[in-house]
């Protein structure tokens, strides 16, 4: 079973002077249990809506979600959800375990488990030494921790998070990598929202693309990065001391010992030919790839001309 299915999904939302506001244009989409998803998108490109709609919300105009297969419109299907919203605000005068508490009796978890569960997040997100403290007095980096913490604590199968490190400074950021990527060992299906590439790079299976409210782009993170690989970068030392062209590419460095050529992907069966040829022996090659950073930007630019 999928654990969310998206299907023909639109959101208007009514602007100022009779405006409307297509939020959202038709999106399709499936996250599998056990897949970690990254919702990848410029701000305002419909992202947050997206995950309202899913979480139940905001009403669809048109098109479903459902989450384990139960329409987002029924509070059974949040029953095994972990959801963290976009800019997060919790009851101030509550401190860290009481707000844990509170949720965990939503969930209405057994009180020996509840204890348990929240030491063990509120240690893991580092807010134990401030736990008894009012939330009131806490940074956003860790009003944003308390709301990962919350999202943990009753041990759900899905995770939905609204720029999960959003607010947070590079050590944040490395912890909320490294939940996510402990959440996806335990075999859990976690769908998060971000505006930078370098955070789903590293942690995500799957990537998806939205620019504008429509999905521009869905793969898997190595297909994307494979698919960016547009030449190489041929390190060779060769038998004559002058550097010299190869299939008629020249040398982009030359030290002497070595001369580097950039061969892009069409020419390099007949640089190899070339190099074989001279007895030239190949040191190193590299790859030459646009990242995933350049693959977003291509997209947000060629939706935004569009
Ligand atoms: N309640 C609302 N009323 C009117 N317009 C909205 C509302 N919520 C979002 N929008 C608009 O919908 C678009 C998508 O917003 P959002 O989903 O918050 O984007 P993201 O989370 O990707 O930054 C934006 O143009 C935004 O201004
Ligand atoms: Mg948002």
């Amino acid at each position: 079973m999928n654990a969310i299915e998206i299907k023909s999904l639109c959101k208007q939302f009514s602007g100022k002077r009779m405006t409307k506001v297509d939020a959202l244009k038709g999106i399709d989409l499936t996250v599998e249990a056990g897949e970690v998803f990254g919702f990848l998108g410029p701000n305002g490109a419909g992202k947050s809506t997206t995950i309202k709609l899913v979480m139940g919300l905001l009403r669809p105009t048109s098109g479903t979600a459902r989450i384990m297969g139960i329409d987002a419109a029924q509070a059974e299907s949040r029953r095994h959800v972990g959801y963290l919203p976009e800019n997060p605000a919790f009851y101030d005068y509550l401190s860290a375990e009481e707000y844990i508490a509170f949720v965990g009796s939503l969930f209405k978890m057994d009180g020996n488990l509840l204890a348990k569960r929240s030491e063990e997040v509120l240690k893991r997100l580092d807010l134990w030494e401030a736990r008894k403290r009012p939330m009131r007095g806490y940074s956003k980096g860790m009003v944003q921790r308390v709301g990962l913490a919350q999202t943990l604590v009753h041990d759900p199968d899905v995770y939905i998070l609204d720029e999960p490190m959003s607010g947070l400074d590079p050590i944040g950021r490395a912890l909320v990598k490294d939940i996510i990527l402990d959440l996806k060992s335990r075999g859990k299906c976690v769908f998060f929202s971000t505006h930078i590439t370098d955070d789903v790079e590293k942690v995500c299976d799957r990537v998806g693309v939205i620019v504008k409210g429509s999905l521009v782009a869905l793969d898997r993170v190595e297909n994307i990065l494979r698919s960016g690989v547009e030449g190489y970068l041929v390190h060779l030392q060769l038998t004559e001391p002058e550097s010299r062209p190869f299939a008629g590419i020249s040398a982009v460095r030359w030290s002497g010992v070595v001369s580097e050529y950039y061969v892009p992907c069409a020419a390099f069966n007949s640089f190899m030919g070339d190099v074989n040829a001279s007895g030239s022996t190949v040191v190193l090659v590299e790859t030459k790839r646009r990242d995933l950073e350049d693959f977003f930007l291509s997209l947000v630019r060629s939706g935004q001309e569009s």
